[in-house]
């Protein structure tokens, strides 16, 4: 008997820290009307674990399962070969694929367009998210040279889409991951040391990390539920004070933000928050998440769009959300190619492209140009007069003066090479630079570059300055040019 109180003692305990845990760290869940309360009301009147797992089960009826989930992202990858491509980004604690749906005319292929990402089902219990990605995914192919807004994103976007960043805890019905870690809260922290041993990370996050490492993207939004608001940077502050705190691109985010809300059916009209937006730290404080990660380290501007108030609505009712979110979708993926300011950098004096640095003069934030392409893409407010200030070490810094409208606006930089009295020594420049660039990419992308590499190469740069070589090359291309000019 003593031991029955002692576990329900105990159970009680677990369950008072396990609400005053969601209170203190939910983002989207802190004014709960619907479900998550239901568990931990239910908890009080002491609904044993399975009653609760039971109940949760109930609310997921007619929504896919994991297996459906994989299903129907191939069966959408095998209707429409010629626009997709599907690939996994890891797999998660409990070795679930994570599985991204890009959709583009080029799958696949490096190009000098910008590409935007979703991420569904941050949190196992708001599943609303991975339902729309796959009608999202869906719809533009069955309107791609159909509907312009389609064909508008499938040709000049790369649209990366993960119906599912957290398929354990969507099982599990749970707001975290197998392990209980709240995935958005365990991304490194830009005012806090936190999560910043990787051996902690879960696996769910490295997968995140790693992908906006391998894939430049300009922009993306994560789905959530649990309210109706459109969410910008920053989240946290520095003191944990509960006040706006706004990012160096604050107005490009009002801009994307309002975006959204104004396209959704209702979100704009909150009575809760202007305009149906709001910056993440105002509305309450969080640490390590997803979104001002991306900004900081990834060079992507991320919205948290928190898109529904019940976060399990029944099955039935998800066409009508999707239906509700579809124009704001759409267009915040369009935004990536109707505004801001979007072009390539080379040098004068070979014509190669640089990964050289984008700047806005005023905005203490900076994006870089592809290292192969050297295409960028930065976002900017419309209405404005901005200076874009392009830099690269060993070539002349360039300012130019634009004003943004709401529509696409493409400038190219050609900067001139800053000549050095070394410079003037090398027998031929473009040949070297190349060289030397090739030599940067290499050692920078491969840490442990083995000695005889480093030989390999130094042995390669002294035979390319040599101009039998140079001529050597010279022809293969040519060979190479006109074998393709012939196909
Ligand atoms: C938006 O519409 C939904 C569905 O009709 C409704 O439940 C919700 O309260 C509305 N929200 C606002 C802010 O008007
Ligand atoms: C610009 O931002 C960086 C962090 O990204 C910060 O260290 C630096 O102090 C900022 N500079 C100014 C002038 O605000
Ligand atoms: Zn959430």
């Amino acid at each position: 008997m003593a031991h029955l109180n002692n576990s329900l003692f105990i159970l009680s305990l677990s369950l008072i820290f396990l609400q005053f845990f969601h209170t203190a760290v939910a983002r989207g869940g802190q004014r709960d009307p619907g479900f998550v309360d239901i568990p931990y009301a239910a908890s009080r009147r002491h609904l044993s674990e399975e009653n609760h797992f039971q109940k949760l089960n109930a609310l997921a009826r007619g929504y896919m399962t994991n297996s459906d989930l994989e299903k129907a992202i191939k069966a959408f990858h095998g209707r429409c070969r010629h626009i997709s491509r599907i690939y996994s980004i890891g797999r998660s604690v409990l070795g679930v694929p994570l599985w991204v749906m890009e959709i583009s005319n080029n799958p696949g292929k490096e190009e000098a367009k910008p590409a935007f990402k979703f991420v569904g089902n941050v949190h196992g219990d708001e599943p609303v998210g991975r339902e729309l990605m796959l009608l999202l995914a869906n719809w533009l192919c069955d309107n791609y040279n159909k509907d312009p807004m389609a064909t508008l994103i499938v040709d000049n976007v790369h649209l990366h889409i993960l119906p599912s960043m957290n398929p354990d805890g969507f099982s599990l019905r749970r707001r975290g991951n197998a392990n209980h870690v709240d995935l958005n809260r365990d991304f490194p922290d830009q005012f806090f040391s936190i999560n910043n041993d990787i051996d902690e990370r879960q696996p769910e996050t490295k997968a995140i990390m790693s992908w906006i490492k391998d894939i430049r993207f300009t922009a993306s939004a994560s789905l959530h539920g649990g309210a109706l608001v459109a969410n910008y940077p920053w989240d946290g502050t520095k003191d944990k004070s509960k006040s706006y705190y706004a990012c160096p691109d604050d107005e490009v985010f009002i801009y994307m933000a309002k975006l959204y809300s104004g396209s959704h059916y209702n979100m704009s009209l909150s009575k809760e928050f202007d305009a149906g937006i709001t910056n993440g730290a105002y509305w309450y404080p969080i640490y390590g998440g997803m979104q001002d990660w991306n900004y900081i380290y990834g060079g992507c501007f991320e919205l948290t769009l928190e898109i529904s108030d019940n976060k399990w609505p029944p099955a039935n009712e998800l066409h009508m959300i999707w239906e509700y979110n579809k124009r704001s979708m759409l267009d915040l993926v369009a935004s990536l190619v109707k505004s801001g300011v979007h072009g390539r950098i080379f040098s004068s004096d070979c014509g190669y492209p640089l990964p050289a640095s984008i700047a806005i003069k005023g905005i203490n934030y900076t994006i870089k140009s592809s290292e192969t392409l050297a295409d960028y893409h930065r976002l900017l407010a419309p209405g404005h007069q901005y200076e874009v200030v392009a830099t690269m070490p060993g070539y002349k810094t360039r300012t130019t003066t634009i004003v943004v409208k709401e529509e696409l606006m493409t400038l190219d930089f050609i900067l001139e090479p800053e000549i050095t009295i070394a410079d003037r020594f090398l027998p031929n420049r473009c040949v070297s630079r190349r060289s030397l660039n090739i030599f940067a990419v290499i050692s920078k992308s491969h840490m442990q570059v083995s000695l005889t590499l480093i030989l390999v190469l130094a042995f390669l740069f002294f035979l390319m300055k040599r101009k039998a070589i140079v001529n050597h090359f010279k022809v293969r291309k040519l060979i190479r040019q006109r074998r393709v000019s012939a196909v």
